[in-house]
């Protein structure tokens, strides 16, 4: 493993709440025990099982939530997970999370917001790029600029529970607070739930506004919501697992990169087995892929973890994965500047890495 640590990686599908520490975990369930308002033996048993089927999966997104109801650990949760993934030298994050309202903890969507970029700029291990204006200077820290640094941006994830309400304002929302990095948005959500109609002038009302948009794409065989998100033309889409020939000819024409999360597609049976992952296919295509985690706490994965599977699975050597990693840069929704810098950071890595 060590050598796929070592190798920069840049991870654009990760979902703050699904990132969280099995340890951390935990401790909060444990707390939320000794009030009384879980049994804690209960929440372990669901926390330390480890083959959940997506229906199992989105089921502990419920337990999960209930135990990070409040800013403090929201903050706590946005900084682990970012200081977690630059010690797997992830150099660039498009962190996402659904912004939520709970009157009982005094939250809105907007202070849900406001406790992650506190995450942010606690996180204390590695110097971190938050945003950049025209002429802003982004790092935060203490100006160590030998400092090992990772980038984070944020999209904000509409759920597919939500109203056409409900996710307008999260786009709003998304619009205010893109001085602050975040450059996008994402729908999500149980794929059995919800229509595409409901969200899609909501996307294209924040598409208008500049803000790029990604989808969790075919998770379910919705031929009709497939082609209509495909048509949609967003920047990215996410997984793709259930198209058919039709889909696939669309998907390659149109060119829209796709974040493979090739673990968390077995973990919740949407793909049976690796050896037929679509993952081979757009690679021999060269369409734009990217790896990513998805829920790397809820699948007990990492970002090194899903290279280190995708070279072992695919037969496809060290030089070659780095490149591919390399390529997302391509697909980042930070701009220009961030891009000349990572092209940097992975020039600089080919000169040190043994391939
Ligand atoms: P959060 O947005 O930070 O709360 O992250 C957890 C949320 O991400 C879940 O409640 C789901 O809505 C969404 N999510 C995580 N993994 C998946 C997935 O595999 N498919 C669809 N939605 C997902
Ligand atoms: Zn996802």
């Amino acid at each position: 493993m060590e050598w796929w640590v070592s190798m920069p990686k840049l991870e654009l599908h990760a979902h703050l709440n699904g990132s969280i520490r099995n340890s951390t975990l935990l401790e909060l369930a444990r707390e939320l025990g000794e009030k009384g308002i879980i049994i804690f033996s209960d929440a372990e048993c669901v926390l330390l099982k480890n083959d959940r089927s997506i229906s199992e999966s989105l089921k502990l997104f419920e337990l999960i939530h209930l135990l990070t109801t409040n800013h403090k650990t929201i903050t706590r949760i946005t900084k682990e997970v970012v200081e977690d993934f630059a010690a797997e030298n992830v150099v660039y994050l498009e962190l996402r999370t659904t912004p939520k309202r709970n009157d009982s903890e005094g939250m809105s969507k907007r202070s849900y917001m406001e406790a992650v970029l506190e995450g942010l700029r606690s996180v204390s291990t590695v110097e971190t790029d938050i945003f950049r204006g025209s002429d802003v200077e982004g790092s935060h820290g203490n100006g160590h600029s030998q400092r090992k640094k990772i980038y984070v941006r944020l999209l904000l994830s509409i759920d597919r529970r939500e109203t056409r309400e409900a996710a307008m304002e999260t786009v709003q929302l998304a619009m205010e607070m893109r001085h602050l990095g975040v450059v996008g948005v994402d729908l999500c959500g149980n794929p059995m739930i919800g229509e595409w109609t409901t969200f899609w002038p909501v996307l294209e009302f924040a598409r208008e506004q500049g803000l790029l948009v990604t989808l969790h794409c075919g998770e379910v065989p919705n031929m009709e919501e497939i082609n209509a998100m495909l048509d949609f033309l967003p920047a990215r889409i996410g997984h793709a697992c259930c198209l058919k020939q039709e889909e696939w000819k669309k998907l390659k024409s149109y060119k829209i990169p796709v974040e493979i999360c090739l673990t968390s597609n077995i973990r919740t049976e949407t793909i049976s087995s690796l050896d037929i992952h679509h993952f081979a296919d757009l690679y021999n295509c060269k369409h734009p892929i990217v790896l990513c985690t998805d829920d790397s706490g809820v699948f007990s994965t990492t970002s090194s973890r899903e290279y280190a599977i995708a070279s072992s699975a695919f037969g496809i050597e060290k030089r070659e994965m780095f490149e591919l990693a390399r390529n997302a840069i391509g697909f980042i929704f930070a701009g220009d500047g961030v891009k000349l810098e990572l092209e940097q950071i992975f020039d600089l890595a080919a000169e040190r890495l043994q391939f």
